[in-house]
């Protein structure tokens, strides 16, 4: 598939890239900061811009089967950087007739349990998870191609080539960790999956804890 990632250069992005390649994907790295992917080799293209920015979505969309966003807040402060990205992501993709979109999100967003984790977690990432909680109701209003991969918490650990999926609020299983690597092989997977089209699902580690 053409793939567009958005939030290339973090530390989920990079995995996305990295694996995407592997796949035999062509993949466009979309990034405020090039020079953060130098070296990486089997990239499509890199495209320089801002999300926030209408015409640099613009100059990367068009001809693209599918857009990955990864995007991050970069501190805990107010935002409207994930649900603005989001509603820039909408308007450029209808203008081009590109209909896929895979978003990443928190468990949070939906979860109720474990109720201290989930609290303290509200607590502590407030204005990130609002503005997450935004993006995910524009959208699934948007009309698009849309999948949602709310992860658990995440870890810079080697990725294990499995993970526990759901689709339902509260983890039905897994681990309350997930790693990076694991998170990006789900979101390659979901893109790839038509069946995965307006739905959202909840990604842990694989590991049981019962
Ligand atoms: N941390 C957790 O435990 C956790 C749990 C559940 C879900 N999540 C979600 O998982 C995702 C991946 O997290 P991560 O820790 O891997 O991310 P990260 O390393 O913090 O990377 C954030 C990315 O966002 C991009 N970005 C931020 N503002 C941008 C803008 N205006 N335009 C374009 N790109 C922008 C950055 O790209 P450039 O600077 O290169 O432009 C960077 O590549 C996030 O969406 C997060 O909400 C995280």
């Amino acid at each position: 598939m053409k793939l567009l990632v958005i939030g290339s250069t973090g530390r989920t992005g990079r995995h996305v890239l990295e694996q995407g390649i592997r796949r035999g994907h062509q993949i466009t790295a979309f990034t405020r900061r090039p020079e953060a992917l130098a070296g990486l080799e089997g990239l499509a293209g890199v495209v320089q811009g801002d999300a926030l920015d209408l015409a640099d979505l613009r100059k990367a969309v068009p001809g693209h089967d599918a857009v990955i966003t990864i995007v991050s807040p970069p501190n805990l402060g107010p935002t409207t950087v994930i649900s603005q990205t989001t509603l820039n992501l909408i308007t450029v993709m209808k203008e081009s007739g590109v209909r896929r979109i895979v978003t990443t999100s928190s468990r949070s967003i939906v979860a109720s349990r474990p109720w201290l984790a989930v609290t303290l977690a509200w607590v502590i990432f407030r204005a990130a998870y609002a503005d997450l909680a935004r993006a995910e109701g524009i959208l699934q209003a948007s009309g698009l191609d849309w999948s949602i991969v709310r992860a658990t918490m995440l870890n810079d650990k080697p990725g294990s080539g499995e993970v526990h999926t759901d689709s339902e609020p509260n983890p039905t299983g897994g681990h309350w960790q997930l790693s990076r690597a694991d998170y990006a092989m789900t979101l390659l997977n979901v893109v790839e999956d038509p069946h995965m089209i307006g739905k959202a699902i909840g990604v842990n580690g694989a590991r049981s804890t019962r």
